[in-house]
């Protein structure tokens, strides 16, 4: 069994979130106010716990609304967990206020998938890089300069682009700008979601390629949000798979890949005909709804879609734990029944 990045017995998590939650309350129908209810709660993030490593590509899956960007933005402290621990190097992130907490947020940067938001239109690329350094004080002022150039030159954009504004250039040039941004500030983690989803296919590798390059220079820990199972078996070298808010499974990406635990990796697998090659229809491999996350399923989640749910699933919730199904390697998997066959 080969030793990989992100192999707890390596090294101590620089970058670890555990039981995070983030609710988010809806609006109160005409009902709701009229019998004095309190508003829903969207549990949007519900008790994920991980760990990401120096050196490390994290990728985390899982269908559209299962709560992926709401982590990352509770991770970088955009959304204000309810419940739960972030700690950096072992220290606790959400006690953190005044410059402790922009030195964090220094150390934690976010590529967003459209670098284009939050870019002012009005500065040119050279003035919002030199902006990042001085704000943040990476550098002396006379060397701000330099270090732009430094910067644009990491992501190889051209020697003139920083006299250029954002709009004249194209969407992977930007997403380039997106990586130079979040890189000025020195960050040892980059949490990027989506950031190639937005990009014509022939300029997401580039991006992606240029992503494990500063990764692999920087000694950068990496979290990396997708749709895109094929990307993430690239690039990840361990997976983590959310479902309704919370992790299902979460393992070394080559043997998740090769033997899914949980029958919700299962299903995602093999909705990907190039990964499992007699698959058929995309559409079709994880049947029925995703249910609502006001009200998710009791029990395991998953049970209203599990092609194997036994009547224990819709009491019991299942707990992400390592379950050993006298193989070599064990993970942890949130499914009663890990391992068992598809039937
Ligand atoms: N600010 C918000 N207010 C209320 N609900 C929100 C808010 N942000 C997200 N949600 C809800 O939280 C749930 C998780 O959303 P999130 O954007 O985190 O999912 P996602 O996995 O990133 O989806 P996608 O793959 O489409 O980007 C969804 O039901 C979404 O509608
Ligand atoms: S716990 Fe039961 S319902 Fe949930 S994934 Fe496992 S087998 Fe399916
Ligand atoms: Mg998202």
């Amino acid at each position: 069994m080969g030793i990989e990045p992100g192999d707890s017995v390596l090294s101590a998590p620089l970058l670890e979130a555990v039981g995070l939650c983030k609710r988010f309350p809806l609006r109160r129908s005409a009902l709701d106010w009229a019998r004095g209810r309190t508003a829903p709660l969207l549990r949007a993030v519900d008790g994920v716990s991980l760990t990401v490593h120096r050196g490390e590509t994290l990728g985390i899956v899982g269908e559209s609304g299962c709560g992926k960007s709401t982590l990352a933005r509770c991770l970088v402290r955009l959304h204000e967990p309810d419940a739960g621990a972030i700690r950096l190097d072992g220290q606790d992130v959400l006690t953190l206020t005044g410059p402790a907490m922009r030195a964090y947020n220094r150390r934690v940067q976010m590529v967003f998938q459209d670098p284009y938001g939050s870019l002012n239109p009005r500065l040119r690329i050279g003035d919002a890089l030199a902006e990042a350094l001085i704000v943040h004080r990476v550098v002396e002022r006379s060397a701000v300069p330099g270090r732009v150039q430094a910067l644009l030159d990491l992501v190889h954009l051209p020697q003139d682009a920083g006299g250029r504004y954002p709009h004249e250039f194209s969407g992977g040039q930007r997403q380039r700008v997106g990586i130079a941004r979040a890189l000025a500030v020195e960050p040892a983690v980059i949490i990027a979601d989506e950031p190639v989803s937005a990009l014509d296919v022939s300029v997401q590798a580039q991006i992606v390629n240029l992503l494990l390059e500063l990764q692999d220079r920087l000694g950068l820990a990496l979290l990396f949000i997708t749709h895109d199972l094929r990307l993430v078996r690239h690039i990840a070298h361990r997976t983590a798979v959310m479902y309704l808010g919370k992790i299902v499974e979460i393992g070394p990406t080559e043997a998740l890949f090769a033997t899914p635990r949980h029958p919700y990796t299962r299903a995602l697998i093999e909705a990907v005909p190039q990964i499992a090659p007699g698959a058929r229809h995309r559409e079709a491999a994880v049947r029925g709804e995703l249910p609502s996350a006001t009200a998710p399923p009791p029990g395991c989640p998953f049970h209203p879609r599990c092609p194997i749910a036994e009547p224990l699933c819709g009491v019991v919730s299942p707990a992400l734990v390592p379950r050993d199904i006298g193989e070599a390697r064990i993970w942890p998997t949130a499914c009663h029944l890990a391992g068992m066959p598809a039937g």
